[in-house]
């Protein structure tokens, strides 16, 4: 019986699915995979990338640039468009361009000095084992591998922070030096960040080599996001399958934050999600809200469950105060906690669940690094003559409360 009662209801949900009008016709438009034929609102942005990189055509090594801009501001499809343009000018001209494109990022793509060089090597089709010689070695490797011909190299390393966190800026020190060991080939570097400060913690002489041309992509306002949303939608939807008013409301709540595009095309495609999930002929306001709300639980939930298992039972020891306090605020979890009671929480926590105990300092860092996560504040209080303390605030909305919770409550009780 339950059988055909199952086979029953998929065939169901099949059938509607098939008889409803769809909503998507090309749905990849809206994923982070594709790419755009023209960017607007960047002209300015590729203008200057362009002329910048324009003298590679005669064979003449263009200045390094460094970009930067919040996330979501285009800077990745913006420096990879120019330079594709660039690939293909450069094949009626005589002059060899190569540009080839790291995320460091990307795990295990960049994350040593050694790392990034084999994985230019095999750019060129040279593979190297992944550890084992000497970085000198390597560089030998590449400057004979480079070299064999004249020609531009363009690498465009992004995401480059990741990388100097990781090895810190001497491997950029190094790589801006690569030319001087060169003869026929001219190797041009263009460093991506989204990290604003970057540039004013790097080494001086890395900072001059690396910086020689500077653009900053300005966040986009929400008029600018809604020409970027229709452009994409006129792709991925068919006729009317958006209601009015949709794609403004994206494009208004990811100019709130911070302008990022990414954020826009990811409301409109989770809300056209839903909607088509919902049997729903359109997508609809009410399915943007939703996909806000999706979207927001998505991350913070993502961060919690990628966190190490002493942070999650520093968090679940948040978690519990805040259940046990009588008086809870309005917003249900806004009220300020000492961290002394924390402690007192987490060390229980340990035992009963066979944690190692770390000591208050490691605590504290950990407790830092929430705080730079997002997912608490914390803020430290005088108690007069009682010395400093340091208060915690948890920063989940009320919504996304109850699920972090269950998803604590079941790793530290499985
Ligand atoms: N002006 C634009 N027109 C069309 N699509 C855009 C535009 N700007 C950004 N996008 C799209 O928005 C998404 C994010 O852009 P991109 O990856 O270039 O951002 P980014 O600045 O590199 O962000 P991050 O710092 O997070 O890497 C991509 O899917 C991209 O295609
Ligand atoms: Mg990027």
């Amino acid at each position: 019986m339950d059988v055909n009662n199952n086979a029953n209801n998929i065939t169901n949900i099949f059938n509607k699915y098939l008889e409803s009008k769809p909503i998507f016709i090309q749905r990849n438009a809206l994923t982070i995979s594709f790419t755009p034929e023209t960017i607007p609102h960047r002209e300015e942005q590729i203008n200057t990338i362009s002329k910048i990189l324009a003298p590679a055509l005669r064979g003449s090594k263009p200045s390094n640039i460094f970009i930067y801009g919040r996330t979501g501001t285009g800077k990745t499809c913006v420096t990879r468009f120019v330079c594709n343009h660039l690939e293909k000018a450069a094949e009626s001209t005589g002059h060899k361009i190569k540009v080839i494109y790291i995320n460091c990022k990307l795990k295990h793509s960049a994350d040593t000095e050694y790392r990034l060089i084999a994985q230019i090597l095999k750019e060129f089709n040279v593979e190297v084992p992944f550890t084992g010689l000497p970085t000198q070695k390597i560089y030998q490797m590449f400057y004979d591998v480079i070299d064999t011909e004249e020609r531009i190299i363009i690498l465009i390393i992004d995401e480059i922070d990741a990388l100097i966190y990781r090895t810190g800026d001497e491997i950029l020190y190094n790589i801006t030096r690569i030319n001087q060991e060169l003869k026929k080939a001219k190797i041009s570097i263009i460093g991506i960040t989204n990290d604003l400060n970057l540039i004013s913690k790097l080494d001086p002489r890395v900072k001059s080599s690396l910086n020689e041309e500077e653009i900053i992509f300005p966040p986009y306002n929400a008029i600018e996001l809604i020409d970027i949303l229709k452009q994409r939608a006129k792709i991925a939807f068919s006729d009317d399958a958006i209601e009015e008013g949709v794609i403004e409301k994206c494009a208004a709540l990811a100019a709130q934050e911070n302008g990022d595009a990414r954020k826009a095309l990811d409301l409109l495609r989770v809300a056209a999600e839903l909607a088509e999930r919902e049997g729903d002929s359109k997508v609809r306001l009410k399915h943007v809200d939703l996909a806000e709300s999706k979207i927001d639980t998505d991350n913070i939930l993502e961060i919690v469950r990628l966190q190490p298992k002493q942070s999650q039972a520093i968090l679940y020891a948040i978690c519990r105060l805040v259940k046990s306090n009588p008086q809870k605020s309005l917003n249900g979890n806004s009220q300020e906690i000492y961290t002394s009671d924390v402690i007192e929480q987490y060390i229980k926590i340990c035992k009963e669940h066979r944690l190692k105990q770390l000591t208050t300092r490691r605590i504290s860092d950990l407790i830092a690094e929430l705080d730079l996560f997002g997912i608490i504040s914390t803020r430290i209080i005088s108690k007069g003559r009682y010395g400093r303390t340091r208060t915690i605030t948890l920063n989940i909305p009320d919504h996304i409360y109850n699920k972090i919770e269950k998803f604590l409550e079941e790793i530290f009780n499985k």
